[in-house]
């Protein structure tokens, strides 16, 4: 639809107004994020940190369509994410979102080519290209050689890196990833913030990370701090 193209041209990436998020367990509600306002635009890196248990993974998932919030309007492009369908969900899941997660969850039986290929078949992306662009994808992380090895053939930092590049291989504008350097000591860390950092810069991608650690952080050029479910402050990153 036309109209919707001449609309995302003034509008943000995301927009966040005010959301909440409740669970409830039993007869108790826990109230994990109380009036989140976040707006971000195309092409960002946002480091988002806190300490455990404030709802950054709550938030992250609200932000990656993965959830739903209680309150509050999340809109994605300035379509308001409450009115679409399950259906739709899950395509913009699957073409608009790479998501890098601190476990890599690389799937043993596949080897790393394979596992890059995979969010082709999901987003009916997949044709005889396929394997290019997941070469492309590997090459990006400087993983070409090792496309026909299996995840267990590979170092932890190499599979974080794999993992990047399945979140990338079919171009999603915006990158999400949750702790990716959690599992990897400092210097596997740096490289593979480094790769978050050039695709960022090199495709545009916008690049949304939560993680614990300061220097991690630092690789973003904007950091938002959450504490008990709120954003206590959002500040340009100076290097
Ligand atoms: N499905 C759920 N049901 C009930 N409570 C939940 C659920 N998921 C998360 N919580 C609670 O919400 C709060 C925020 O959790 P969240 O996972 O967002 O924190 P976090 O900031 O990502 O922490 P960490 O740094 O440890 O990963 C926690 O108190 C957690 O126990
Ligand atoms: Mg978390």
């Amino acid at each position: 639809m036309a109209n919707d193209y001449d609309i995302r041209d003034n509008v943000p990436l995301i927009r966040l107004e005010n959301i909440g998020m409740v669970y409830r367990i039993g007869d108790i509600a826990y109230e994990v994020l109380k009036g989140i306002n976040l707006t971000i635009e195309n092409g960002e890196f946002v480091s988002i940190m806190g300490a455990s248990g404030s709802g950054k993974s709550t938030l992250m998932n609200i932000l990656g369509c993965l959830d739903k919030p209680t309150s509050g309007s999340y809109f994605l492009e300035g379509k308001d994410v409450a009115g679409l369908t399950s259906d739709e969900l899950a395509e913009i899941r699957n073409k608009k979102i790479g998501f890098v997660f601190q476990g890599f969850n690389l799937i043993q039986r596949l080897s790393i080519i394979e596992n890059v290929m995979l969010p082709l078949y999901y987003s009916g992306l997949h044709s005889k290209n396929s394997e290019e662009m997941a070469m492309e994808a590997l090459k990006l992380v400087d993983l070409s050689e090792k496309g026909n090895k299996f995840p267990n053939q590979i170092s932890g930092g190499e599979q974080q890196r794999v993992a990047i590049a399945r979140a990338v291989v079919n171009n999603a504008p915006i990158i999400m990833a949750d702790e990716p350097t959690g599992n990897l000591d400092s210097v596997r860390g740096a490289d593979v913030m480094n790769f978050f950092g050039k695709i960022n810069a090199e495709r545009g991608a916008t690049i949304i990370l939560v993680t614990h650690d300061r220097h991690i952080a630092g690789y973003g050029r904007r950091l938002v701090t959450v504490k008990d479910g709120m954003i206590i402050s959002s500040d340009v990153i100076n290097i």
